[in-house]
């Protein structure tokens, strides 16, 4: 894909993708400044509608399951500013600690295995427990939520559901097809907690959102309060996942950066843009023209499908000097990892910032050697630049 995304950059910025029938084609953006560019202009190039490539074409099925995401203007914001302090920097110190002792656990236990699954034993895990516990969703609960997200993310892959799972549990999942029937049932499981918190005076995520009424004065509709659950389990469980393991594996595969990190522990704040920039874990979002618009001399029409391809963004060399290195300090840093400037930038990025700088800080000191134990798989997706498996050996310190 990169190779791809490299020449696309060089010699057509800006261009238009035909795809087969009942889809319509789609415009690619792969520079830095073009991706910023629509990124920016949020009454031009909506989400209201789908921000994926692929295409819901059932419209009771999409309304269904319209998120923030999919959504613009005044209610979007309303429904962002409802949790927009919970994800704020200053909030989130809070979960310092808790954050501190759960990668501690994750790590220990990992590393007492001396040959294990990176992905499994340390990536998985850690996002989805920090979010049941903003949710207050009991840990035991996790395992399921993991199964959902990746059946709904992992939507093109049809082995990556199983693959974290013990054969128990994948068995418990089995009868789950893709996408929408995990949505449903990832909304069952929301409902069944917003019944028992409605009214209460609980602080946890769940709570707020069935008790806080919007800054419109609209409470959230049931639909709403559904994607929005499903929203805040699904995007804060895969992407941290898949940072983490990319982040291992540059480390690995740099060994020099790994000893630089180890020896100035310091360093791991900055070092962690470049892990994100590096990782890009999500290779793109969508926006749909709502008028005609001229992009490089390229003409967009209204209702045309634009795609902004992070992944790329982040590897453009008028940005980024050898964008194929991986440098951990690397400064400034202008990735455009969790979009940029726009009105749906995201809301977890100070979370997901500080969960793989702990993860980090915590594993980096009790590495002393890390070598591969196998092949790395990838998951198979144009949406998540995701790691299956990672088979590694360690030596502690
Ligand atoms: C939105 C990436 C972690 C919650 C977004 C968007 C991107 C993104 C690119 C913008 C979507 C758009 O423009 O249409 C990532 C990456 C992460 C990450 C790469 C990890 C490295 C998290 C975490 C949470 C989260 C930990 C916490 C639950 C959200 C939400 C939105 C969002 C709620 C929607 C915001 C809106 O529509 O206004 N994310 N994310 N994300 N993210 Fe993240």
């Amino acid at each position: 894909a990169w190779s791809r995304f490299d020449v696309l950059r060089r010699e057509a910025p800006v261009h238009w993708n035909p795809e087969p029938a009942p889809n319509s084609g789609f415009w690619s953006l792969t520079r830095h400044e073009d991706i910023v560019a629509v990124d920016r202009d949020a009454e031009t190039f909506t989400s209201t509608g789908y921000v994926n490539l692929e295409e819901v074409h059932d419209d009771d099925l999409a309304e269904l399951r319209r998120s923030m995401l999919e959504s613009d203007g005044v209610r979007h914001r309303a429904l962002r500013k409802l949790l927009q302090r919970d994800f704020g920097g200053q909030t989130l110190k809070k979960y310092e600690e808790f954050l501190r002792g759960l990668t501690e656990a994750t790590v220990d236990a990992a590393l007492r295995r001396g040959e294990f699954d990176f992905v499994k034993e340390i990536s998985a895990d850690f996002p989805i427990q920090v979010l049941a516990r903003m949710l207050d969703v009991p840990a035991r609960d996790t395992g399921r939520l993991i199964a959902w997200g990746n059946r709904i993310i992992g939507n093109t892959d049809p082995d990556y559901a199983d693959v974290l799972l013990g054969d128990a549990e994948s068995d418990r999942y089995k009868h789950l097809p893709f996408r929408s029937p995990a949505s449903l049932e990832v909304f069952e499981y929301g409902r069944e907690l917003a019944r028992q918190r409605r009214g209460g005076d609980g602080e946890d995520l769940v709570s707020r959102l069935v008790n806080r009424v919007p800054v419109d004065g609209e409470p959230l509709t049931a639909t709403e309060f559904d994607n929005y659950f499903l929203l805040l389990v699904v995007a804060g469980n895969e992407t941290t996942r898949h940072a983490i393991s990319h982040s291992m594996l540059a480390l690995l595969d740099n060994p020099d950066q790994l000893a630089l990190l180890q020896a100035e522990p310091e360093r791991i704040p900055v070092a962690v843009e470049e892990m994100l920039r590096w990782a890009s874990p999500v290779y793109h979002f969508r926006r749909t023209a709502t008028r005609d618009a001229e992009l490089r001399g390229r003409h967009i029409k209204a209702g045309e499908k634009v795609v902004m391809w992070f992944a790329s963004g982040n590897r453009d060399e008028d940005v980024f000097d050898d964008p194929y290195t991986f440098d951990v300090t690397r400064k400034p840093n202008d990735h455009v990892t969790f979009g940029k400037g726009s009105p749906h930038f995201c809301l977890g990025n100070n979370l997901a910032r500080m969960e793989i700088r702990l993860m980090f800080e915590t594993l980096l000191p009790r590495l002393r050697r890390i070598d591969r134990a196998g092949d790395v798989r990838r998951v198979r997706s144009n949406f998540v630049n995701g790691i299956k498996q990672f088979p590694v050996r360690v030596e502690t310190t």
